[in-house]
């Protein structure tokens, strides 16, 4: 069966981009026009994804009016004859019955978080793209993902070598062989300490699991930092079936860091079709 519904867990904090997360979620923060989840989302839908299943905390409901039709604004826009804003501002909605949101009661972690979209993701293999992780590339990241898991099938995550002094923010894979794009694995662990990583391949934010996931994550204990983590079961998972890495095309920016997210920005604006140009040149004039 081919991977037709997506996971976002957003019920993050965004504490290390606080206070500008204080009331806004840190997945509506924009870069240059849109909002990352935006970027995230058409992601997901360039992948052929039909439905996604937000994972949502408090304080999170403006995601979900975001992704509704914004009625009175787009009547006046279209009172005012603003049509090339309102063809833009209907395109960010989702279409009727797409779209699921599911409370995620508390902060227990990743593993958690996938773990509330059980009942709506039923007995198929399904998609999880992370929203702070924007990855600008020619061909959609999960697209790729989605080719490479057409032809092998089983469970595959995306994975992008960092410098090793940063291995201890990620999930990181212990590779096996390689062929082409695919990695066969050894095991995987989150949050190594440097001197104890496998690799320097970090597991990316995007992910396509098998719903045999599920048991795994209902009986997985607390890991790296107290919570449940997706990686644990997805290591107990690769004992039982078909697990691959998969280097992506493309590059990925960590909007939920201060820094990621201003390289996120910063490359975005630079090859936005109205102001690019002008940024450039602004950016030599300050430097
Ligand atoms: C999560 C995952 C980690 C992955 C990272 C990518 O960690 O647990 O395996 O490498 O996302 O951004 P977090 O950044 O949520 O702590």
């Amino acid at each position: 069966m081919g991977v037709r519904k997506a996971v976002l867990p957003v019920a993050g904090f965004g504490t290390r981009v606080l206070p500008a997360t204080k009331s806004i979620p840190k997945e509506l923060l924009p870069v240059v026009d849109r909002p990352v989840l935006q970027y995230v989302v058409e992601e997901a839908l360039a992948a052929g994804i039909e439905h996604i299943v937000f994972v949502t905390g408090r304080n999170k409901g403006a995601i979900e009016d975001y992704f509704d039709r914004a009625f009175e604004l787009e009547t006046s826009l279209e009172a005012k004859g603003k049509d090339a804003i309102l063809s833009e501002l209907k395109q960010t909605g989702l279409p009727p019955g797409a779209s699921s949101f599911i409370r995620q009661q508390g902060a227990l972690g990743l593993g958690h978080a996938v773990l509330c979209a059980k009942d709506v993701i039923g007995d198929e293999p399904f998609a999880v793209l992370l929203p702070d992780v924007i990855i600008k590339s020619g061909r959609s990241c999960l697209a790729q993902m989605v080719d490479a898991f057409d032809q092998v099938g089983g469970n595959m995550i995306a994975v992008d070598p960092v410098p090793e002094a940063r291995v201890s923010s990620y999930g990181v894979i212990a590779p096996k062989s390689r062929n082409g794009k695919l990695i066969e694995m050894d095991g995987m662990v989150e949050k190594p300490a440097v001197s104890e990583a496998p690799s320097n391949l970090a597991i990316t934010g995007r992910y396509i699991l098998q719903a045999d996931i599920f048991p795994l994550l209902e009986s997985q204990g607390a890991g790296a930092g107290g919570e449940i983590q997706l990686t644990d079961a997805m290591a107990r998972l690769m004992q039982l079936q078909a697990f691959y890495a998969y280097e992506f095309d493309g590059r990925p920016y960590d909007c939920g860091s201060k820094l990621g997210y201003f390289e996120a920005v910063l490359a975005h604006a630079l090859d936005h079709d109205e102001i690019g140009e002008d940024v450039a040149a602004l950016l030599q004039n300050i430097a």
